[in-house]
């Protein structure tokens, strides 16, 4: 199975904060943004990552990640993606990444705490997305389920209420996922939305939806962005990382006092 990181767009919520670098790249307590949504890929197992990137943070991202989990196996790849055009034109960039195996999408800025090891190992075929349920519905791509607890309706941020289940950014497909995003058709915001994905798979009964239990933070505004490093801090999410993470976070930080050392000689 494929691993894909989303870490384009320009996050002008949090400007000035991302004026200067890419909100993925943000601190979270103590490390990245981008290495929570790692340890969810790396957790379950997934050993190919690709990374999409906007074109101005691609030299940032390849300092930090070029080269930490070379010696443990895991592949990072990554992609430049020019301008936003939607979460599901992820699949038409990735593509030849992706080469007719499944895969796993995750939002460079959705922290979980969860482990969806098991949810992601089962995984066969057809489409597997999370629900959660949240205040603010107008927000995010929304599931209502019937009595049974079925799903039935998908709406990408509804004007009219029609459930509280809002959908992560955490995204299981088959492999043909990348065959029907190249054929969704972009919203009136121009953009492939990944709603549209869900949809299709929705109509086709090919669709499983589960609840995230633990916490989950998309950190796209201040308050969100100093909630998730409290709750983080709070909940110790920290130290339940896989420990290769740790490990290669160990290793980077004492390349970085080295080379430091040396300059100051
Ligand atoms: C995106 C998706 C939405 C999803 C949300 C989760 O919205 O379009 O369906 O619920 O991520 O964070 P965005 O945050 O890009 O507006």
């Amino acid at each position: 199975m494929k691993g894909i990181i989303l870490s384009g767009g320009t996050a002008t919520r949090l400007f000035p904060l991302t004026a200067t670098t890419s909100k993925q790249l943000l601190p979270v307590y103590d490390r990245q943004m981008i290495f929570y949504p790692l340890n969810t890929l790396i957790k379950a197992g997934i050993k190919d990552i690709l990374i999409i990137v906007a074109p101005e943070h691609s030299g940032q991202y390849l300092n930090l990640l070029g080269s930490i989990f070379e010696k443990y196996d895991i592949r990072i790849d990554f992609k430049v993606q020019k301008l936003p055009r939607g979460l599901a034109e992820a699949f038409v960039l990735g593509e030849d990444f992706i080469d007719n195996e499944n895969v796993v999408m995750i939002l460079g800025d959705n922290i979980f705490e969860d482990d969806f090891s098991q949810d992601i190992k089962n995984f066969k075929s057809g489409a597997k997305i999370f629900a959660k349920k949240v205040a603010d519905w107008q927000r995010f791509g929304i599931v209502k389920f019937n009595k049974n607890n079925k799903a039935v309706k998908i709406v990408e941020k509804p004007i009219k209420w029609i459930s509280d289940y809002a959908i992560p950014g955490l995204y299981v497909f088959d492999k043909n996922v990348s065959a029907i995003a190249k054929k969704v058709k972009p919203s009136e915001r121009g953009e492939k939305e990944i709603t549209s994905l869900h949809n299709y798979y929705l109509k086709k009964g090919k669709l499983d939806v589960n609840i995230v239990k633990g916490a989950w933070l998309d950190a796209g505004t201040f308050d969100t962005l100093l909630e998730a490093g409290n709750i983080v801090k709070e909940k110790e999410i920290y130290k339940k990382f896989d420990p290769l993470i740790d490990k290669a976070i160990i290793e980077f930080n004492e390349e970085l006092k080295v080379i430091a050392k040396k300059r100051l000689i």
